[in-house]
């Protein structure tokens, strides 16, 4: 195990479709998602894509911790956190002791038109967050490391986290999917200056007249 460097945003791997696993059951791949757990604990973060960590393949994981597990989206969750972000650490459970989910060669279908706006980070944009539009319920399928196919659904939290991850694999990252870039910022800046004070009422309101 190892734990490995997470490419950031503008790196080629982030930027281009991954190609799918030819064999899930290869040790090499046992051994990609050792390391990216490995990578993702350390880190801090809920989910991995293997092209964050310059592995141009179609294989996410992804861990639901049990406060954002639940089928709402309660809003103010980050998708892949990291440390910095305060938000992600102050979770009590360890993650260590958490399910796995590990999506081989993923397909999503959404179901139903409903999308709705929830906060994510991810660990190759660090120290930023933004309110992003998902589908509210999907549907998706793929691989285990058994080489098994399975199919399940997801809502809230959960079905943004699977969006999310598997968005990296077709070289997608989460402020592409915005419509308002107004709701992308920085992590201490959100914390300064939340969404829901006031422009007036803001710290530097003064300070910019
Ligand atoms: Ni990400």
């Amino acid at each position: 195990m190892a734990v490995l460097k997470i490419a950031r945003m503008g790196n080629a791997t982030l930027r281009h479709p991954c190609q799918p696993v030819k064999d899930p059951t290869a040790p090499a791949i046992r051994a990609l998602v050792s390391d990216m757990v490995e990578t993702m604990l350390d880190a801090g973060g809920v989910g991995l894509a293997a092209p964050q960590v310059r592995v141009p393949l179609r294989l996410v994981i992804f861990q639901l911790p049990p406060s954002r597990a639940d089928i709402e989206d309660a809003g103010a969750d980050d998708v892949e956190g990291g440390h910095e972000d305060e938000d992600a650490a102050s979770g009590a459970t360890d993650p260590t002791t958490l399910p796995l989910h590990v999506l081989i060669n993923p397909v999503i279908t959404p179901l139903g038109e409903e999308t709705a706006l929830g906060w994510e980070g991810c660990l190759s944009l660090p120290r930023m967050r933004g309110l992003v539009p998902r589908y509210t319920h999907i549907r998706y399928s793929g691989v285990g490391l058994d080489g098994k196919p399975f199919e399940c659904e997801a809502k809230g939290f959960h079905a943004r986290v699977v969006q999310h991850e598997c968005d990296h694999l077709d070289g997608i990252l989460y402020p592409m999917r915005m419509t308002d870039l107004s709701l992308l910022g920085y992590n201490d800046e959100w914390a300064r200056h939340p969404l829901d004070a006031p422009a007036a009422d803001r710290p530097d309101a003064k300070a910019a007249e």
